[in-house]
């Protein structure tokens, strides 16, 4: 095993709508391209042995976007999740989703229940997608499972530190993961994994999520590399 290599990558994939107007074409057709683009990486990721791959699919505050591309996003998601379960033979990827689920259509928790059950025995990548996620959010529900579970008497307030914090999140079986990326030229995090990313390096690149490839990966993965990783010491 390569142990410079990064365990975990979480990617933001910005851009499609943007990639899409450069064609004259609607924000869908930029949203499907990322999709096969996302198909692609996770097949290079796996290949070059990193263990887990988390996406920024659909974000709490997405839900502010038109109908229209909102129920694109979700159907996009419901076919990918199709297509997965229909070739599920054919792949080596184990998939799971974070975020709150309960507020997504019935239809689509089925599929992903379905999908995850379907997924869990594979030993290949680990994708993590991230559906009506929001770092605050996250955050925010774990503190009311705390509290709980407090009541409960399931625990004391005097156990509760990082570590146990860590365990009430949506990512509680996840190392966190050492390199963010994000495309498409922003340079912000955008409520994705606050917690998760504090010692997190960033790689940011102008491409539009569609053009995302293996280059730019292994662009990225080579600026890991050659980071200097303190985590506060010296
Ligand atoms: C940001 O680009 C992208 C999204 C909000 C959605 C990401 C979704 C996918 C790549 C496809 C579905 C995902 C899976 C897992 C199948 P933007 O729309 O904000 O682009 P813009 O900034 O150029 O407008």
């Amino acid at each position: 095993m390569d142990n410079s290599l990064p365990r975990h990558i979480a990617i933001i994939m910005d851009g499609n709508g943007r990639w899409a107007k450069k064609r004259f074409m609607p924000r869908s057709f930029g949203h499907r391209a990322g999709a096969q683009t996302l198909n692609k990486l996770l097949k290079e990721a796996d290949k070059i042995g990193i263990e887990h791959i988390t996406v920024y699919a659909f974000s709490t505050e997405n839900w502010v976007r038109s109908d229209d591309e909102v129920n694109t996003l979700m159907n996009l998601l419901k076919e990918y999740i199709e297509d997965y379960i229909k070739d599920n033979s054919k792949s080596n990827i184990k998939i799971d989703a974070i975020g709150d689920l309960s507020r997504l259509d019935e239809d689509l928790q089925n599929k992903i229940k379905k999908l995850e059950k379907i997924s869990s025995h594979k030993k290949g990548l680990n994708l993590h997608i991230g559906l009506n996620y929001g770092g605050r959010d996250e955050i925010v529900r774990a503190a009311k499972k705390i509290f709980e579970d407090i009541e409960k008497g399931n625990i004391l307030k005097n156990d509760i530190n990082e570590n146990l914090f860590s365990s009430y999140l949506d990512t509680k079986n996840i190392p966190d993961p050492e390199l963010v990326i994000r495309t498409s030229g922003e340079q912000r995090l955008s409520n994705f994994l606050l917690w998760q990313s504090s010692y997190s390096e960033f790689y940011f690149t102008d491409k539009l999520w569609p053009d995302f490839d293996i280059k730019e990966l292994n662009n990225a993965i080579e600026q890991f590399k050659n980071r200097d990783r303190r985590f506060g010491g010296r």
